[in-house]
């Protein structure tokens, strides 16, 4: 994609529990800003909603100024202010929403609202501000997100051109290592204490859970039942045999959960002969999921792009503002700002041209 000026872009994401605000440059990021609301959340297990907007409104001004002060532009070097409009929790995108209405307002820039989970299947093209990686588009990918809120195998035919090849029916992968980590007495998110876990036994697969939804063809996903298997096997052990089995436990529910989710790949792979593929979400951080994936595309021939840098994986306001950078060149989705709102369930079909 070519780098010319017009396509300089303030991000903001608050979809769920980072407030955050970026500014990008095409597909070069200028400045990040990310606000974590972890910490808050933690005590509770889970993301509280109320108190995801109360932060999100206490810290969003400053998130914004950050960003633009970083980026070394004012506000009238902007070409668009995209922002993430959904899906996510009503009222913490609000927050976000309105914040980039009053800017488009202020400012006269466009207002781009962008759909998160687009953010995330960009995200292995979103370049640091010298340009790096330098990977090209080159279309049609098959894109697996995993995040907290999303299961998804998606055909990435063209820029912001998507359709939904299977989705999750209940848990998201994410969702499912989280209240996997609670079962085992964990605080949130608990994909990174399973993933430590897991490695200290080397992912040894002790328990062989049930593999959910493994019925040739489909590409549907389904973890709760997984979820019960592990809540089940635990209620069976004593306090003394489950703080021994602990590691063994958590290994073997991370087995299952990414067996499943190469599997399904795989299928999907043969079933469009898409060999490119691409991976986000929080869960693309797993080390453990990386090295089966990478292993399985390699020995079908192909290749596979995983976020570039850490922060990448996670929500932030980077890949909303490439989204956005993509969405300006083209002039599409520029809406006048009164008449944007938020979508808690906005689906990819929605945002596909
Ligand atoms: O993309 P994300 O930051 O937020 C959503 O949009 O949902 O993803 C958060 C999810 C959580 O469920 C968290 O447990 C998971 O990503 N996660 C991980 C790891 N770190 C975070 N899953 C597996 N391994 C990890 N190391
Ligand atoms: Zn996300």
């Amino acid at each position: 994609m070519k780098q010319s000026h017009n396509k300089i872009i303030l991000a903001i994401d608050t979809s769920c529990d980072e407030t955050a605000a970026a500014v990008v440059c095409g597909r070069r990021v200028l400045s990040n800003v990310i606000y974590s609301q972890v910490l808050m959340h933690q005590k509770w297990g889970g993301v509280v909603p109320s108190i995801a907007r109360r932060a999100h409104e206490e810290r969003i001004d400053w998130v914004v100024e950050k960003a633009i002060r970083n980026s070394k532009l004012e506000t009238r070097n902007l070409n668009g202010i995209a922002v993430t409009y959904g899906p996510g929790l009503a009222i913490a995108l609000e927050v976000g929403v309105r914040k980039a209405k009053e800017l488009a307002q202020e400012s006269g820039k466009p207002l781009i609202p962008v759909n998160h989970m687009e953010g995330h299947l960009y995200s292995p093209f979103v370049q640091n501000s010298k340009g790096n990686p330098h990977r090209n588009f080159q279309f049609p990918y098959l894109g697996l997100l995993v995040s907290g809120g999303h299961t998804e195998l998606v055909l990435f035919k063209d820029h912001l051109t998507y359709e939904i090849l299977g989705a999750k029916r209940d848990d998201a992968a994410g969702e499912a290592l989280d209240k996997a980590a609670r079962i085992l007495g964990f605080g949130y998110p608990g994909g990174p204490v399973i993933e430590r876990l897991a490695a200290e036994v080397h992912h040894e697969d002790t328990y062989h859970f049930p593999r959910p939804m493994m019925i040739p063809g489909n590409l549907e996903f389904s973890f709760s039942g997984l979820k019960t298997s592990l809540l089940y096997k635990v209620r069976s052990l004593s306090e003394k045999d489950k703080n021994e089995q602990l590691r063994y436990l958590a290994s073997s529910f991370q087995e299952a959960v990414m067996q499943t989710l190469l599997k399904k790949t795989r299928t999907a792979m043969q079933e469009t002969g898409i060999n490119r593929v691409l991976v986000g979400g929080g869960v693309a951080v797993n080390q453990r999921l990386r090295f089966l994936m990478r292993k399985m595309v390699r020995e079908h021939g192909g290749t596979i792009w995983f976020p570039p840098y850490k922060y990448l994986n996670f929500d932030n306001a980077a890949m909303i503002g490439v989204v956005g950078a993509i969405r300006a060149e083209r002039r599409l989705g520029l809406q006048e700002f009164g008449k944007i709102d938020r979508v808690p369930r906005l689906s990819l079909l929605q945002s596909s041209l």
